[in-house]
């Protein structure tokens, strides 16, 4: 297909409940679709989301919710599809590494790279913690212990199975720097060329014996074995949308993905071992990955076992669905790390979304009802002053300004472009001073006005429908028409109690 998008989250981990580090990535995303259905049509846009099943962790959730890791994984993974639900999030397709159509792309993978030499059977040996069934590095088992537990670990030796990355580490790096736009944004493609110019790549242990987890993808040439984690959760890009054929080509109508999102954590994971594997399966790579920061809690690392997880819909309870979006989106620039708390949510709310945006609208309709009896005046604008004339031109350059930001990944941006236009339109309600154009009676001034407020209004709502899509429908709807329907305030006031 030409002029297609198909992008993509992460799938994610189904051992624990989904947090707001999971509804950013995936709102995100939802932005980005939204954005490219209006330019390009919405049956060309593909939307990915969903969940990683196997592994030890999972079984481990499992074992401890004591349910069978089926019927685990199929709670869990529920759990995330409503979630997305809440939230808005208007993705294609949900993939997870369970279904059929996925186990069958793993494994034909699998025997594609075994036939042609690049898994082979090797001998792995590291320290082992068997009852937190973890190996770790000899510089974290300090004194010979679990990192974890603090338990005695063991050298374990045993047969598995590897993935040849380092027979393909010169093409990676010449693919790198003929491709300067694959890793985003440029730090972390920086960061990722430097990592492979000082490393030298170890090939990839891509298996677990099943004696150690029987929770996994059986390798076809070694049912003895299950695949490990990352072999069979990246492969959920390519599982989603194709299939391969008896001679092991892959046909998809929408791969080449255009974008894979996520956030710092697992760039390795989609910028060496992906582009590799893809490489050696003989298939074209996704045209860029982006890896944004990490929302944090008071500076440090949200996680379930420092317990300051926050929940996404707790969030939306107190807020409401759009002030959490418009939150994310906006409080930090695409890429960083930023803070995650109440009293910054409510900042923003009070001010962006209160002030100026619910302002303007309600203060708009309450004039078209008290100058105008609710009938939106009905005139083409031209540049009466000079102040009028910035404001139109500011609405006939806001489309462009917020795609432009868009294509770029940068959300924080295309919403201070469409701010600005708020900010101008209350600036000149307060240098206008309409109550006074009522009272002289300057009807044709005051209906000219009270149109440019219109026009502002209904550029703004159509700018925010990628962004924060019930809010400029309700805009839309008070607005439609030749008469305006005033509703509810959008954003009532939080009222903070004062130290
Ligand atoms: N299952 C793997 C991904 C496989 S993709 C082929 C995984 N899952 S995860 O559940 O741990 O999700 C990690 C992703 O969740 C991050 O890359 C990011 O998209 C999102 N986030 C998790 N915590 C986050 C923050 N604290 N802040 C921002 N995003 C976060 O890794």
């Amino acid at each position: 297909m030409l002029n297609k998008f198909y992008i993509t989250t992460p799938i994610y981990y189904v051992n624990a409940a989904p947090h707001i580090g999971h509804s950013y990535t995936t709102i995100a995303a939802d932005v980005l679709s939204r954005f490219k259905r209006r330019q390009l049509g919405p049956e060309h846009v593909h939307f990915l989301t969903g969940t990683d099943e196997h592994g030890q962790k999972i079984q481990k959730a499992a074992d401890s919710a004591k349910l069978s890791a089926q019927s685990f994984v199929d709670q869990t993974s529920q759990k995330f599809r409503n979630l997305w639900q809440s939230l808005n999030v208007s993705y294609d397709d949900f993939i997870r590494t369970t279904e059929s159509r996925h186990i069958k792309v793993v494994q034909k993978s699998l025997d594609i790279l075994f036939k042609k030499g690049d898994i082979y059977e090797g001998k792995y040996e590291g320290l082992y913690c068997t009852p937190c069934e973890t190996f770790w590095l000899e510089a974290q088992a300090v004194g010979g212990l679990c990192p974890d537990c603090q338990r005695p670990v063991e050298r374990i030796v045993e047969t598995n199975y590897f993935f040849k990355l380092s027979k393909y580490q010169d093409w990676l790096l010449k693919y790198l720097n003929e491709h300067p736009d694959f890793i985003k944004p440029a730090s972390r493609y920086e960061e990722t060329l430097r990592f492979l110019e000082l490393n030298k790549l170890n090939d990839l242990c891509i298996s677990c014996p099943k004696e150690r987890l029987n929770w996994g993808i059986p390798l076809p040439f070694a049912p003895e074995h299950v695949t490990y984690v990352w072999f069979d959760a990246l492969v959920n890009y390519i599982s989603a949308v194709g299939e391969f054929d008896e001679k092991g080509e892959y046909h998809s109508d929408w791969w080449p993905a255009e974008l894979h999102l996520m956030a710092k954590d697992i760039l390795r994971q989609h910028t060496v071992y992906w582009p590799i594997m893809l490489h050696a399966l003989n298939i074209d790579l996704p045209k860029a990955v982006f890896a944004h920061g990490w929302w944090m809690i008071n500076e440090d690392k949200m996680s379930k076992s420092r317990g300051n997880v926050v929940n996404p819909l707790e969030m939306v309870e107190k807020f409401g669905l759009d002030a959490y979006r418009y939150f994310l989106l906006r409080e930090v620039p695409f890429g960083l790390d930023g803070n995650f708390s109440e009293e910054r949510i409510i900042k923003r709310y009070n001010s962006d979304l209160a002030n100026d945006l619910g302002n303007l609208v309600y203060r708009t309709l309450t004039m078209v009802e008290k100058y105008f009896n609710g009938e939106i005046p009905d005139l083409v604008l031209s540049g009466s002053s000079k102040s009028v004339e910035d404001i139109l031109a500011k609405i006939k350059h806001l489309p462009v300004r917020v795609n432009l930001s868009l294509d770029e990944i940068n959300f924080s941006q295309a919403l201070e472009a469409i701010w600005e236009v708020i900010g101008m339109a209350n600036k000149h309600v307060e240098e206008t001073k309409p109550w006074n154009l009522a009272k002289e009676n300057k009807q044709e001034e005051l209906k000219e006005f009270i149109r440019l407020l219109i026009d502002v209004i209904r550029a703004v709502a159509g700018q925010l429908e990628i962004f924060i899509p019930q809010t400029a429908l309700s805009i839309q709807e008070q607005f439609k028409g030749d008469r305006v329907k005033k509703g509810n305030p959008l954003f009532p006031r939080i009222e903070t109690k004062k130290k």
